[in-house]
């Protein structure tokens, strides 16, 4: 016999989980059947929207642990002993496709990292690119709109994609990364993460510094072909992801970051706040600071990893934002979207609750918890909901002064003034990337361009070409020919 009755979700037992009350055997049902409609209302709300963008993920759990302090570069509580190790939920995505798409598309790969800190969640919510496709927030939903289905026929349209980029320089260094042999990841386990914008830290002395996050793969950097790609099942590296982990094989990362002074970047060539551009590692090495592992799936996909919610203004004391005017634009859009997609009390939810105490004035909204010591998963309590109060003594929280960021430096006079770019170089670092590259690569890389960019009008080619060009004659020699060799 089951330890365990059946129940309604208010705890009543259920009696007949296979029949409805009915008027006999074979009449309509009656009123009464509120287990019944119970049962078919909570099923009609099963869903929540989907991310309008890295809708198809898989996430789990793991621990990142110090190896290097940086407390001279910051005060961020979770990076200051080596050794210290830190809870974190890892979610990783594709970009562009619904949730049940293929996890092999020619796409990014989302990489985002919440730090359960004693201050706070940090996220890095970042990609497997060091780079992305833009550098203005404003064109973000017109680059997904031509990256997602045309509109009229919900088919992928390549064409449309191309026509996006010929109007976009700014994204050929990141195109030159996505159409390369590494824009499609074998597995989540054989890829990168970076934060790709630069953030900042802060030390003791109030000294901020910029910084940028490499998260490189221990395992190895492993990519597939589009033939490749193509034989995969749908679902594999989600499946191959659960798998590691379950049979006991922990996927690890080694956490680094580049880091340049205030006054290195006054004087610095390249815009240290421009998402399309590196900043060469020859200029900035990478310091070793921490080892990220992963060791526990999931325990209910929905609860935890569909309602994951990652939000690069989830930043701790000592860690801060910088002026990319990308990353800007993401300080708000992130909880934006986490309102509507799950609600305000978003962060009560225990994939998203912080492990550390919580307290603050926000009251009330769909589905809010009570305080834990009062037997609620977090947060709302009975006290004072309103500040300044007279009731520090009896534990109303009070404002942590001590903890304030250093002023964000404005490197120009602040100017409500829209800054065209349209004349920044956007082709030597996507030049010297192509250069890096062997002739095979080389070669794979005009291959999956042409097949691209040859269902394009010859107006988009030509302006295409013209960039590829710039960066180095060859690159657009190689897509040329590709492109005829299509057909
Ligand atoms: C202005 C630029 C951008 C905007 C407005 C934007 C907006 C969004 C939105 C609305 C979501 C869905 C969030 C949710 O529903 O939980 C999302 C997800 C995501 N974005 Fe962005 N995004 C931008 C740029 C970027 C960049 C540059 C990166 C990487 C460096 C990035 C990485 C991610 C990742 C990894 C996720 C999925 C997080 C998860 O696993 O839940 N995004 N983005």
């Amino acid at each position: 016999m089951s330890k365990n009755i059946l129940t309604t979700s208010s705890g009543t037992p259920v009696t007949d989980d296979n029949n409805s009350i009915s008027a006999g055997a074979r009449g309509p049902l009656t009123f009464d059947n509120h287990y019944v409609f119970e049962k078919l209302a909570h099923f009609n709300r099963e869903r929540i929207p989907e991310r309008v963008v890295h809708a198809r993920g898989t996430g789990a759990y793991g621990i990142f642990e110090v190896t290097k302090s940086l407390e001279e570069f910051t005060i961020a509580n979770f990076l200051q002993n080596v050794g210290q190790k830190t809870d974190v939920f890892v979610r990783f995505s594709t970009v562009g496709g619904g949730q049940d798409s293929s996890d092999y598309a020619r796409d990014p790969r989302g990489f985002a990292i919440k730090f359960y800190t004693e201050q706070g969640n940090f996220d890095l919510v970042g990609n497997n690119t060091p780079v992305f496709f833009l550098n203005d927030p404003s064109k973000f939903p017109d680059f997904i709109h031509s990256q997602k289905k045309n509109p009229q026929t919900n088919l992928p349209d390549p064409a449309q994609s191309y026509e996006f980029w010929a109007n976009h320089p700014q994204s050929l260094h990141q195109i030159t990364i996505l159409m390369s042999d590494r824009g499609i990841p074998y597995s989540y386990r054989h890829m990168h993460g970076f934060s790709s914008h630069t953030l900042s830290f802060w030390n003791a002395k109030g000294e901020r510094f910029w910084a940028k996050w490499h998260v490189k793969t221990n395992q190895g950097v492993k990519n597939l072909t589009n033939d490749e790609a193509a034989k995969m099942p749908p679902f594999g590296a989600q499946q191959d992801l659960v798998d590691a982990i379950e049979r006991g094989e922990h996927p690890s990362w080694s956490v680094k970051v580049q880091i340049m002074s205030e006054a290195q970047a006054k004087d610095y060539a390249i815009n240290p706040f421009d998402l399309t551009k590196i900043w060469p590692h020859s200029d900035f090495p990478l310091i070793e600071i921490g080892q990220l592992e992963l060791n526990r799936n999931v325990e209910n996909y929905f609860a935890e990893t569909e309602q994951a919610a990652f939000a690069p203004s989830n930043l701790v004391p000592g860690v801060g934002a910088s002026p990319d005017k990308m990353l800007q634009a993401r300080l708000m859009a992130y909880q934006d979207a986490h309102r509507y997609r799950v609600g305000v009390n978003v962060n009560q939810i225990p994939v998203n609750a912080p492990k550390c105490p919580v307290h603050h004035y926000q009251r009330d909204g769909a589905m809010a918890g009570m305080c834990p010591a009062h037997g609620g998963p977090t947060i709302q309590d009975s006290g004072v909901n309103f500040y300044p109060n007279d009731r520090a003594e009896q534990g109303a929280p009070t404002p942590a002064s001590q903890l304030v960021a250093p002023p964000l430096p404005l490197l120009e006079d602040a100017w409500v003034k829209a800054y065209d770019q349209s004349e920044e170089d956007y082709y030597t670092q996507a030049g010297n990337l192509f250069r890096l590259m062997n002739k095979d690569q080389k070669q794979q890389l005009a291959h999956n361009i042409a097949e691209g960019l040859g269902q394009a009008n010859s107006s988009i080619q030509g302006r295409m070409l013209a960039q590829f060009s710039k960066a180095d004659p060859e690159y657009a020699s190689l897509v040329q020919a590709e492109m005829s060799r299509l057909g």
